[in-house]
Order: C-alpha cells, then sequence, then structure tokens
C-alpha cells in the first residue's frame, strides 16, 4: 500500500518525505485556503518536495472550468494530480484531462460503490473514497472500500486506484489495508501512531538495560596487522 501526506504544510510534508516512506501528497481546497498561499507557488514547492503525485483540487464546478483550472494546475510540474469533485461535470471533465492531456486526475469526494465505477469508466488515476466523514453518519465507509475493491477487480479495463481519504486513525489504516487500498492519504500527525507500541518501548528498554549492564560495545575490529584495513568485499577473494 502507498502511503500519501493528507496536508498542504510544506515544513510537515519535508518532515514526513525525510523519512522515505511517503510516496505522495493530497491537498485540498480548505488546506490551501488555511494555508494563505497562492495555491499554485504552494503546490510547485510541494511537487519539488515530494517526487510522487501531488493532489491539487480545482475550485470550478463546471467542465470547461474545471478542464482549464485543471489545465494550469498540471502545468505546475509533471506530478501533479488534478483533483475533480466526483459530479457529473467532474468526470467530463476527467476524461478530457486523462484521454485527451494524460494528466494525472484524482476524482475526490467519493461516497459510494457506483461513484467510484464512474470515475473508473471516466479514467481516473485514483478515487478517493472518505472513510471518516461515512463513519461520522454511523455508515460504514470500510464497507465502501470493500465493494470498490470488488467491483475494479472483476474488470481487467478499471485501472483507477483506490486513495483512501479521510483517514484519521491507525485503526482506519489496518481496516483499509487489509480491504486492499491502494494508496492511504494520512495527516501528518497519524503516522507516527503506526509505529508506537507501548510493548516495544518496554522491550527496547529491558534490552538496552541489560546491554549497558553487560558493559560492552560494537566497534570495529583493530585491524591484524597495523594499516592493513579489512575488506569486506562482496565474497571478493
Ligand atoms: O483531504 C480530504 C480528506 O482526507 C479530508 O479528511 O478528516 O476532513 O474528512 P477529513
Amino acid at each position: 500500500m502507498k502511503f500519501f501526506v493528507d496536508s498542504a504544510n510544506v515544513e510537515d510534508i519535508r518532515e514526513m518525505a525525510a523519512t522515505g516512506l511517503i510516496d505522495g501528497v493530497t491537498t485540498n481546497p480548505t488546506f490551501v485556503a488555511k494555508s494563505g498561499r497562492p495555491i499554485l507557488e504552494l503546490i510547485g514547492e510541494i511537487c519539488a518536495a515530494v517526487e510522487g503525485p501531488v493532489s491539487a483540487e480545482v475550485a470550478a464546478t463546471s467542465t470547461d472550468e474545471m478542464i482549464r483550472e485543471g489545465l494550469i494546475l498540471g502545468s505546475v510540474a509533471p506530478n501533479v494530480a488534478i483533483k475533480l469533485p466526483l459530479t457529473w461535470d467532474g468526470l467530463k471533465a476527467c476524461k478530457v484531462l486523462t484521454a485527451s492531456h494524460g494528466l494525472m486526475v484524482n476524482v475526490t469526494l467519493c461516497f459510494s460503490a457506483n461513484q467510484a465505477l464512474m470515475a473508473a469508466k471516466a479514467g481516473a488515476t485514483f478515487v478517493s473514497p472518505f472513510v471518516g466523514r461515512l463513519d461520522d453518519l454511523n455508515i460504514d465507509g470500510l464497507e465502501l472500500i470493500h465493494e470498490i475493491r470488488a467491483i475494479y477487480d472483476n474488470y481487467d479495463a478499471l485501472q483507477t486506484e483506490i486513495l483512501c481519504a479521510s483517514v484519521r486513525t491507525p485503526n482506519h489504516v489496518k481496516a483499509v489495508a487489509l480491504a486492499g487500498a491502494d494508496v492511504v492519504t494520512l495527516p501528518p500527525e497519524v503516522f507516527p501512531k503506526l509505529v508506537e507500541h507501548p510493548l516495544t518501548e518496554k522491550g527496547l528498554a529491558a534490552f538496552m538495560a541489560d546491554w549497558e549492564a553487560g558493559g560492552q560495545s560494537i566497534e570495529a575490529p583493530e585491524p591484524a596487522v597495523p594499516g592493513i584495513k579489512l575488506d569486506r568485499g562482496a565474497g571478493k577473494a
């Protein structure tokens, strides 16, 4: 599964990218508005910070305007994925931007399997089902991921990747991975929680205490003959 950062905070994105564990970024109009920065400048900086796809969302709602804005966003960097809402106009724009312009498109605000089916039909690179916002309404967001996975797996022609969004907890991450999602996009603060476990911390502390008590350290061995450096060549004679 690929991991994207769900943020437009460049510092947070840079910090996550430095781990080598990040495969892309998703932004949205709320994140961009909160940044207070011009969208083209902001997206350009994010695209330079991360090699993978960077989703940048249009603000238009009509097909022609979405295409116009999408072409502008797509011109910022080769790794821009144009984010379009899952509406009739958004799908028509998706078809044009992918088929005629060869651009990546992330169709977002997906809340049903039929919506995801139509996004794939429109040639979307990614579809973004919002798990958390369904859960907020006491609707099983994970069931949607299972449904989309099953539908896409029925047809080789449907190559759209399931990019799970509105994912807020480690349990969400495990659940979407079990459901076979291709990508999960996470707020920066969720990533460390995927790794933290009290038994790991307790076990490591015990190992270190015992090692300290043993009084030794791990150092390069002294050369048998002073000045002769050990060469651990790969099986060299
Ligand atoms: O960026 C889209 C999505 O991830 C937003 O998540 O928590 O606002 O529903 P959330």
